[in-house]
Formats: C-alpha cells, sequence, structure tokens
C-alpha cells in the first residue's frame, strides 16, 4: 500500500513592534492560502473593503487596544505544508507572550516597516528568536507600497540586515520586500518589484529547513502512575523524544535507579515499539522508586546530572534580577529552588555587545551562573527545550521572574556525592528527648530580638532542652565577617545561617535565630531548607521611632548622620512578615510574656 509522504509542519512565529502590520500581513497569508472561512469574507466584503488585521485578530482585547496582547495560534493547510502561525504581541510589556510564542517555532518572521526602520523592540525579539535556536530568520520589510517599492530604500535596509545577522551570528535569514495590504511577493514574485530576485514569502517559508539538533535517547515525564491488576504499576506519560522496546533497559531519573521495560502499551493496547510523540504506558520489572515528575530514560544515552549550570536569561519581572536570592524554577515537570549568581553578562539588543552588569532589569537578556538545591536531570537547551528550558517564579510574589535555556554544566555533580549517615536526624532527636525546631527572630535592629532570643534560650535549659542561639552580631564576627549589608550581602547571610541552622535541627538542636532578616523571600527560603513544620517565624516588632529611641548601639544616630549606609529602617527596607507563627508587638509585651508566646506555641 502507498502512503503518500506527510505534508511538513512548519511552526511559524510572526514578530514585529506594534503598528509594522503584522496582523494585516498575518491575515493576508491566511487568505492567500486559502485558509479564511468563505462566509467570514463575505460578509466583510460586503461591509466594504476586506480589513485583513481583522481577520486575524481573533482576541477582543486586542482589537480594542489596537495592539496584539495575547499569543494567538492560527493553522492552515497549503498543498506543499501545514502551518501553525503564532502571533508574537509586539508590545514591550509581553516579552513573556513573545517568548512562549516563539519558544516552539521553526521560522521567525521578523516584520519591519520600511517607513520606520528596526525599532529597539524588533531588535529584542530578533535575540529572542536567536537565543530559543529558531532555525531560520525571514526578514519582511512592509509598507513597500508607501515608499514607491522604492529599490535604494530596500537596499539601504537590507545592508543594515546583513550586518545584524554578522554581527549576531543568526542562522540562514532572507530579507525580503512585501506589501502586506496589497499581496505583493507573498505568493508570487511581484510585478511592481522587478528589481527583486529573491523568493517570494511563501517560498521562502517552504525551503526545506536545517536539520534539528535533537537529543536521541528516550525520555518520557511521568504524567500518571495506575496500579495494574497485577500489582504492577503503569508509569504513562507522553515520550518526548527517541524510541523505546518491550525488554529495553531504562532509568529512572532523578534517583538513578535502573530496570526494563516488562510491557509497553499504546492507547490501543500493548505494543512493541514507543517513539517520541506517542502516549505509552511502561510498566517496568523492577519494583522502583518512580512518580509523577520523574522521568524515563533509556540506560544507554541518558540525560546529564547537575546542579549548577550556565543559563541565557530572558528577565520579565519589573523588579530586576537579585542575585543570590532563590527563585522557583519550573524544569521539565519538576520544581526546584534556584539561586541565580549576578550575571557574567548583559547583552545589548542594540549592537550585540556583551555589558558588564550587576543585574538584569526587565526585558533584559543576560548570561547568569545558576546554582540548584538539587541535583537534577538535563539536556542542554540546544536538544531540548524539555529538559533544556526552565521558567523562574518570584517565590513571594508568584509572579514569573523569567525564562531561561540552559547552555551547559559547570560542574559534573556526580563528583561529589551525598554520603548516606547511618544514624538519622530522627535517632538524635529521640536521644534528645526533643522534636527539633528553628526558631527565627525577625524584627528591626533595636526591636529586641537580641534581649527575647536569650531570655528564650536561658528558658529552654531551665528546661532540661537543648537549645543554640545563632544571634546576628555575633555570627558576623565569624562565619559572616566577609558579609556587609548590601542586598547581595544580606541574602549570603541569611543563606548561611540558614544552613548551619538545618545543620543544628539535623543534630537535634532547638535553635534560636535572631536576625533581622529584613526579605520576605530568604525566611521563606529557610523555612523551605528544613522538615515541613521545624520552622517557626516569629516577628519581634516595635515601631521604627521606638527601635531608634533605644538606640542601644547607637548605630540609629550614625545612620541618621549618614555615617552607616544601607541602615534598615532608615535607607534600607525590611519586609515584615505577612503571616508570622508568632507575633511580639516588644513596645507591648514585656520580655517575659513574650518568652512565654513562644514556649505556647512551641507547645502544641
Ligand atoms: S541581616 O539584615 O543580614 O539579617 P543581621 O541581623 O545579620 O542583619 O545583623 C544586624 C546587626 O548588624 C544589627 O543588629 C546591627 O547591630 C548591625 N549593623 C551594622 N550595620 C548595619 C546596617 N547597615 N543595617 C542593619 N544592621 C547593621
Amino acid at each position: 500500500m502507498d502512503i503518500a509522504p506527510e505534508k511538513p509542519l512548519i511552526r511559524l512565529v510572526t514578530c514585529g513592534s506594534v503598528d509594522d502590520g503584522k496582523s494585516t500581513l498575518t491575515g493576508r497569508l491566511l487568505y492567500e492560502l486559502g485558509a479564511v472561512f468563505d462566509d467570514h469574507l463575505a460578509q466583510m466584503q460586503k461591509e466594504g473593503q476586506v480589513d485583513f488585521a481583522a481577520l486575524s485578530d481573533g482576541l477582543s482585547a486586542e482589537a480594542e487596544q489596537g495592539i496584539t496582547i495575547d499569543v494567538a495560534h492560527r493553522y492552515c493547510e497549503t498543498p506543499a505544508a501545514k502551518f501553525i502561525i503564532t502571533d508574537a504581541p509586539g508590545h514591550e510589556e509581553y516579552t513573556r507572550n513573545m517568548v512562549t510564542a516563539a519558544a516552539d517555532a521553526d521560522i521567525a518572521l521578523i516584520l519591519i516597516d520600511i517607513t520606520r526602520g528596526i525599532s529597539p523592540q524588533t531588535l529584542r525579539h530578533i535575540h529572542i528568536c536567536h537565543l530559543l535556536g529558531l532555525r531560520r530568520i525571514v526578514f519582511v520589510i512592509n509598507k513597500m507600497d508607501l515608499v514607491e517599492y522604492s529599490r535604494i530604500e530596500f537596499n539601504d535596509i537590507s545592508v543594515e540586515i546583513d550586518r545584524l545577522i554578522d554581527r549576531l551570528g543568526l542562522p540562514d535569514g532572507c530579507v525580503i520586500p512585501i506589501s502586506a495590504v496589497f499581496g505583493e511577493n507573498l505568493t508570487q514574485h511581484s510585478a511592481r518589484m522587478p528589481w527583486y530576485d529573491g523568493h517570494p514569502l511563501l517560498q521562502a517559508l517552504l525551503a526545506p529547513l536545517p536539520q534539528k539538533r535533537v537529543f536521541d535517547g528516550f525520555l518520557m515525564p511521568v504524567q500518571y502512575v495506575a496500579r495494574a491488576p497485577n500489582d504492577r504499576r503503569h508509569y504513562m506519560g507522553q515520550a518526548i523524544s527517541g524510541r523505546i522496546r518491550a525488554r529495553d533497559p531504562v532509568v529512572i531519573l532523578p534517583s538513578g535507579q535502573v530496570s526494563r521495560v516488562a510491557q509497553l502499551a499504546g492507547p490501543d493496547g500493548p505494543i512493541e515499539n514507543g517513539q517520541s510523540g506517542q502516549a505509552l504506558s511502561v510498566q517496568l520489572s523492577d519494583d522502583v522508586d518512580c512518580a509523577r515528575g520523574h522521568v524515563i530514560a533509556s540506560a544507554d544515552t541518558r540525560p546529564q546530572m547537575a546542579d549548577q549550570f550556565e543559563a541565557d536569561i530572558i528577565w520579565m519581572q519589573r523588579s530586576g534580577l537579585i542575585p543570590g536570592r532563590a527563585y522557583a524554577m519550573k524544569i521539565g515537570a519538576q520544581w526546584v529552588n534556584v539561586r541565580l549568581a549576578a550575571p557574567k553578562y548583559l547583552v545589548n539588543v542594540q549592537t550585540g555587545d556583551q555589558l558588564a552588569a550587576k543585574s538584569l532589569g526587565m526585558n533584559e537578556i543576560g548570561r547568569v551562573v545558576i546554582t540548584i538545591d538539587r541535583i537534577i536531570p538535563f539536556v542542554p537547551f540546544d536538544l531540548s527545550h524539555y529538559l533544556g528550558g526552565f521558567l523562574l517564579v518570584d517565590k513571594v510574589s508568584n509572579e514569573t521572574a523569567g525564562a531561561g535555556m540552559i547552555r551547559f554544566a559547570l560542574r559534573r555533580a556526580q563528583n561529589i556525592h551525598w554520603q548516606g549517615t547511618d544514624v538519622t536526624a530522627a535517632d538524635r532527636a529521640r536521644q534528645l528527648g526533643q522534636a527539633p525546631k528553628v526558631i527565627w527572630l525577625t524584627g528591626l535592629s533595636g526591636s529586641g530580638k537580641s534581649t527575647i532570643a536569650n531570655a528564650l534560650d536561658r528558658a529552654l535549659l531551665a528546661q532540661g532542652r537543648h537549645s543554640y542561639l545563632l544571634d546576628g552580631d555575633n555570627i558576623r564576627h565569624g562565619l559572616n565577617k566577609d558579609l556587609g549589608f548590601t542586598q547581595a550581602d544580606r541574602i549570603e547571610n541569611i543563606r548561611r545561617v540558614g544552613e548551619v541552622a538545618r545543620l543544628m535541627a539535623d543534630a537535634g538542636l532547638i535553635v534560636i535565630a535572631a536576625f533581622i532578616s529584613p526579605f520576605a523571600a530568604e525566611r521563606s527560603m529557610v523555612r523551605d531548607m528544613l522538615p515541613k513544620g521545624d520552622f517557626c517565624e516569629v516577628h519581634i516588632d516595635a515601631p521604627l521611632q521606638l527601635c531608634e529611641a533605644r538606640d542601644v548601639k547607637g548605630l540609629y544616630a550614625k545612620a541618621r548622620r549618614g555615617e552607616i549606609k544601607n541602615f534598615t529602617g532608615i535607607d534600607s527596607p525590611y519586609e515584615p512578615p505577612q503571616n508570622p507563627d508568632v507575633y511580639i508587638n516588644t513596645d507591648q509585651t514585656p520580655v517575659d510574656q513574650a518568652v512565654a508566646l513562644i514556649l505556647e506555641y512551641l507547645a502544641h
């Protein structure tokens, strides 16, 4: 039986700034490709001129505001290929949607208005398409009708684009003069531009694409686990790369446990072979630890494991990247915690130059070293968007903070093993006869943290408990004497203290930590480092005026005189806990009562 070869599926993303004529082009292209419903068209023709922008603007909000604000996908089919056309929003605010739109595309269509030249936003889009590894970038010079189809004007802009292609090292590209409104050079050579000897747009889109590099190994993220009648578990998911056969050896990631495929099934029952794109159900021959979010991979070609990477990041949050802070990161199906270093460089989108930078602001792009709190399986982004692309989320506000692409691992985590120990945290706690805890006192300088922490330490000792007090001033004399009071140093201060508190709690102790710890994100990071329920956040609150009046160490006076910079409450912020486990206002609560409140909380 003859099977007609599959038509290629081409994913196209259209980019350009507001008013470059993107919606008109998409509409016109859909019309030329015959993809517009006839009744829709007849209705519009009855109303007068066909408005091609309205054909492609499916979203009411974008029609109302006159700008494209969300990602819109359109599908159409020609005798030669199928197309999915995604419109990347042109507006500066919507870089996030631009990234979403371009992430899976093969070809970027960059639209430039000949009367206005290349806008900074379009340059940013070109960079993003390049970072995302699109295989072809087609520059479409629109509104040629407005310059009387001038060859000279087109040449000027093409020279500029050629320079850009060279400078950025862009892939395979071409530059096409068009008029979207009049359909010139879209599907056929335009008689109005006889001097142009390249392809019209449609042919440029259909030309064979360079081969896509992909990860060879089999990968299937587990989406669902079901128990079969024979008590074996079925692991279900969609294969995202490679092939698998029944009886093939596999490895479960991240645990690294090895097993074999006992049985393979598709939606219609058992099968012998499975491959990328298929929905599969896998039974394994061993009883391994495999759950939703884990990945089943071929044992011979498997992803690497690491916890530190160099990545390109596109920052999307209004407040810039904060070096040292922990962000939530989604990679594959996994959520992990990640810390970002100050960027190695920031990309100037106008020139392509790599600039020194301390942070990345909204819409900025840079190369950053990232450190994850555990070892994860990964594949560089070039080979797998699934295990190499990630999203960053602000842990306090839950906003999307950025998107990134793993380029390579900095150190192979295989070289540093986690040494298992025989005596567990539970053994130690049992021996000490107590439940370990970290009691975290946060508040302004002079609010009374150290006083209450001391009294609490004494009270615990009197009760026969084993406690240890970590105090900001003291730790800064030793472990953290290299740190000052910039935002980055305070974040690092709390990270180290968090690690120490964790070790001490692991040793069975009740840890009292008294630190200003002004940022909600770091306090929540310490909470996440500990077993659930072991972190107790106590807000030691007092009005700034009162702390300043107390001024035990004379520091507020110095800060007011400008002799100390970055003083909390004066010229450095304090983010009070929104929902502390214990709240103590030292303006009204005497020390013994404060201690009693904390002990009461610990008792239940
Ligand atoms: S934190 O912000 O990083 O958590 P930490 O609690 O360790 O601060 O240290 C705060 C102590 O350092 C204060 O009690 C105060 O004695 C002293 N100090 C010196 N300079 C500053 C400053 N600029 N801001 C706040 N505290 C300071």
